[in-house]
């Protein structure tokens, strides 16, 4: 028992099941066990510890790790409050009193903060590296559809035609987006809370410079008060991850409509595809809709602990406990998801002609038909108005507008010539793109260029 000699009885046994955090908590042993080696390598440089006392618990430390690592120990939820006691506890076991040395001048605390920052920025590294796996593979397959040409969309009404590349790129850009987020929460993560104690830092001359140093942290941080309270970093944290998942929804709901019969446009491959129990003909997109429905559990975390840290005065509360299953709930299902969409995106197979005759002359191609106008000296809400006109009387007959005659064209406005009819070809829509950042495929292949050379 760690504060053993105030108390006459034992913690109910449902209380401490209520209120332990092992289950969840075992994953930090190995960042609980760094910490507690630096403390010690610390507690010897200020001559708290013998060499010999710091040698004995260094191997007591590395000891327990490897039990842990080997499952020949693993503590028991129904015994311990949380992995940082119940390591101690081992090691107490392992090399004797000398144990009791170790929480000099540390509270579990600081030592829980500590100890979840490191595991924290292993964490943004890992969400960094598979952030950027997907980007390869969406930059892979835009390669080879920089001249596939799709509807894009607006109110999900068929807007102007794009590519299929330049609609893959805008997922590598909001996936940057993430790194950039991922790169700021690490930042925010990289300051070493050690040494501020339960709340008020020590009165022994602990060396927090060397432990920040010894642990890889940028500085010591600079109030204790705040290092024990703060959850900054973990809201932040969570919010990567909501707008990481919200993005991966939103791409998850455009394959999942794009593999319907009524679409055609793309098949799933079998590795990320399920089929139906009763209907034999079915193939659903199974992981493309759970990385959809998983963005709500995200959601969640993130609600659940601004909700848990809005009351709370300083410093330290047991409630702050509640910030780890939502980050770890949180960093899993936007590690997997990543994972998954890597997956799906790198098996998916296109029908790359789907759309060529349909949007040939469609009414998709009507603002190219302005911009034509415009050329021509007309102001563009003239020609807005000239154009709207056409559309009208192609939707009147039923036809598409290079289906209209160059007389039909004239009958609305007599500036229509025979060139007008070029802007209804599908096969040169995007190359008439001129802007910087447009689906045009000269401007796609360098920008792909350019993420290839970054990435
Ligand atoms: N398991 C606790 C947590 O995760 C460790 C800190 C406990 N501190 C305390 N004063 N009871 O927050």
């Amino acid at each position: 028992m760690l504060w053993g000699s105030r108390f006459n009885k034992k913690i109910d046994d449902e209380a401490l099941s209520f209120s332990s955090s092992l289950s969840f908590d075992i994953r930090l042993y190995k960042h609980d066990i760094r910490v507690s080696k630096a403390h010690a390598d610390m507690l010897l440089s200020i001559g708290i510890l013998s060499s010999e006392e710091n040698i004995k618990i260094q191997t007591g430390l590395q000891k327990v790790q490897s039990e842990i690592e080997n499952s020949t120990w693993l503590p028991d939820p129904n015994e311990f409050e949380d992995i940082h006691s119940a390591i101690e506890k081992r090691l107490t076991d392992i090399i004797g009193e000398t144990a009791g040395k170790l929480h000099t001048g540390r509270s579990r605390n600081d030592q829980v903060a500590t100890g979840v920052r490191l595991w924290m920025k292993e964490s943004l590294i890992d969400l960094r590296s598979k952030s950027i796996d997907l980007q390869k593979s969406l930059i892979q397959l835009a390669e080879k559809h920089i001249n596939t040409i799709i509807p894009g969309y607006t109110h999900l009404q068929r807007a102007q035609p794009i590519s299929l590349a330049f609609h893959l790129l805008a997922y590598v850009e909001m996936l940057e987006r993430t790194k950039n987020r991922l790169a700021h929460v690490f930042n925010e993560a990289n300051v070493s809370p050690l040494g501020s104690g339960a709340l008020a830092g020590s009165t022994l001359p602990l060396n927090r410079e060397k432990t920040s140093n010894d642990l890889g942290f940028a500085f010591p941080s600079n109030n204790a008060l705040d290092s024990v309270s703060d959850r900054d970093y973990i809201v932040d944290f969570l919010n990567v991850c909501v707008i990481g998942m919200m993005n991966l929804s939103r791409l998850s709901e455009e394959l999942i409509i794009w593999s319907t019969k009524e679409w055609n446009f793309i098949r799933m491959g079998d590795e990320y595809s399920t089929g139906s129990s009763l209907m034999p003909q079915k193939k659903n997109p199974d992981i493309a809709e759970l990385i959809r429905g998983k963005t709500g559990r995200v959601y969640g975390n993130y609600n659940s602990l601004i909700t848990t840290v809005k009351s709370l005065p300083l410093s330290y509360n047991r409630d702050l406990q509640e910030d780890k299953e939502p980050l770890f709930d949180s960093y899993d299902t936007f590690s997997g998801s990543l994972k998954m969409m890597k997956g799906i995106i790198g098996t998916i197979s296109i029908n790359e002609n789907r759309f060529v005759d349909e949007l040939d002359g469609d009414f998709s191609l009507a603002t190219d038909l302005a911009d034509w106008l415009v050329m021509k000296n007309i102001p563009f809400r003239k020609s807005h108005e000239i154009v709207g006109q056409v559309v009208k009387l192609a939707e009147s007959q039923n036809k598409k507008l290079n289906e209209l005659s160059l007389e039909e064209l004239k009958s609305i406005d007599q500036i229509f010539d025979e060139s007008a009819k070029e802007v209804f070809l599908i096969e040169t829509a995007l190359l008439r793109k001129s802007t910087f950042g447009s689906p045009n495929p000269v401007m796609v292949s360098s920008q792909l260029k350019l993420w290839k050379e970054k990435l």
